[in-house]
């Protein structure tokens, strides 16, 4: 299993490009299910979660070429009409071919994700919604049985803010007979990608970018081209890190219009940003300042982008109160982090955070995608070396995270 060693108290000074966002990528690379025409897409990241996925989409007959960053798919010789436990335990995201599938082809099983590090994570919410779009669906022996002869639209409101549960209804009702309202939708900027590409397939959706989407079915979707927006959390990662060690940096291919209260908590923490049309110059030279928040829905604090902002506070002058609302379980960088020096003390789903004069390397274990994020930040920004084990979990979404980092100066090197 690969290691990371990281070397703290190096300055960040240069540029790095984000790449294409996981979250993105992953929804719209299923939308290749809903039509025979050809699917081009652009900066799709290169992630392990993104192979797993194209190896899921491959299985169900889905063709699919890659050169880098593009992805071409094409859905004309679908055959199977499945998604086998073996690939679904390893990405609960595969749950998102249930709904094109079922529209498409009238018929799926699909694995029920199991447990995951972060929280329980049931997908209740996507089963309910396909219901009400007329599908029968039974769970026996670990999978989702889904039939229908054709979806039919339909009002349907999810009993909490779900990201994949509105993109598998989103995909499911463009193909349903008549009209489908989604009340109480996710806004997520992934979301409303997803959305613009459906609408590129010749879907009829109203509504996008707010919590209402008012869906016309149509009778069937064509082909089309599109760039995966890029990744807000990447790139907020990454911000975060250069607060936490100090310097100057410049992100590429970003966005600065849909990273809702992360740059406002960024700059309460002192970071200096200039915004260009596709980038962010951040600037950061003293202690960060200690910044509290609550995770919520998009446009809210993204929980994505928790345990990296919990790695700057534990170095900041002061204290602050960390609330995470969505999962029950994303506090499992604490501990880690207190190995590291930190003076992090949770209750419930608080964690209470005393700013430390420094952190100290120390062997730490990674647990989950955005908790590695965060060690890596902790680590840039402590004494001596700090060795990160089980980067695995990195791996499923950043793109090659350590040689960014390198570029600009850290000093970081994955360890086979
Ligand atoms: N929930 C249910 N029932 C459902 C669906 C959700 O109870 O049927 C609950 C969840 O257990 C959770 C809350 O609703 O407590 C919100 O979960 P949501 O469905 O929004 O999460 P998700 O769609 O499974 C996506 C991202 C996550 C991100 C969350 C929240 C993808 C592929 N994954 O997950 O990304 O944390 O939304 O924004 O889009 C990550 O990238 O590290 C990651 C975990």
């Amino acid at each position: 299993m690969d290691k990371l060693q990281v070397v703290g108290g190096k300055r960040l000074e240069g540029e790095i490009v984000i790449s294409g966002a996981k979250n993105a990528a992953l929804p719209i690379l299923c939308a290749g299910l809903l039509t025979s025409g050809d699917l081009e897409l652009s900066n799709v990241p290169r992630l392990h979660d993104v192979k797993t996925i194209l190896k899921l989409l491959a299985q169900t007959g889905l063709t699919v070429s890659q050169d880098d960053e593009r992805v071409t798919l094409n859905g004309s010789a679908i055959t199977t009409l499945e998604a086998p436990y073996e690939l679904v335990k390893t990405m609960r995201a595969s749950i998102l071919v249930l709904g094109p599938l079922l529209a498409r082809f009238g018929e799926a099983k699909v694995s029920l994700p199991g447990g995951c590090a972060i929280g329980s994570r049931p997908v209740d919410q996507h089963i309910k919604g396909l219901r009400a779009l007329g599908a029968e669906i039974t769970i026996e022996g670990g999978y989702i049985y889904a039939k229908c002869k054709k979806l039919k639209g339909a009002r349907i409101r999810t009993d909490m803010i779900t990201v994949t549960g509105t993109e598998n209804l989103l995909m499911a009702a463009t193909l349903a007979e008549g009209e489908t309202v989604l009340e109480n939708a996710a806004r997520e900027p992934e979301v409303t990608d997803l959305a613009n590409l459906l609408v590129a397939m010749g879907a009829k959706i109203e509504g996008i970018g707010t919590d209402r989407l008012v869906i016309q079915g149509v009778a069937e979707l064509h082909g089309a081209r599109h760039a995966v927006i890029s990744d807000r959390i990447e790139a907020a990662t990454f911000l975060c890190a250069v607060a936490a060690t100090g310097g100057d940096i410049l992100l590429k291919n970003t966005r600065t219009d849909y990273f809702d209260v992360a740059l406002d908590k960024l700059r309460e923490i002192g970071l200096v940003m200039t915004m260009g049309p596709a980038s962010i110059r951040a600037q950061m030279g003293g202690r960060p300042k200690p910044v509290s928040f609550r995770t919520t829905e998009y446009p809210g604090f993204p929980t994505d982008m928790q345990a990296q902002f919990m790695a700057v506070n534990t170095i900041a002058s002061g204290a602050s109160r960390i609330t995470e609302t969505i999962f029950e379980n994303r506090f499992m960088h604490v501990q880690e982090m207190n190995r590291l020096g930190a003076s992090i003390q949770t209750e419930g789903n608080t964690a209470h955070v005393k700013g430390v004069d420094r952190l100290v390397g120390a062997p730490v274990m990674a647990t989950d995608l955005r908790a590695s994020a965060s060690l890596v930040i902790a680590a840039m920004a402590a004494q001596g070396t700090t060795i990160i084990d089980r980067i695995y979990h990195l791996d499923r979404g950043y793109d090659r995270m350590e040689v960014k980092l390198s570029a600009v100066g850290a000093n970081i090197v994955r360890i086979k």
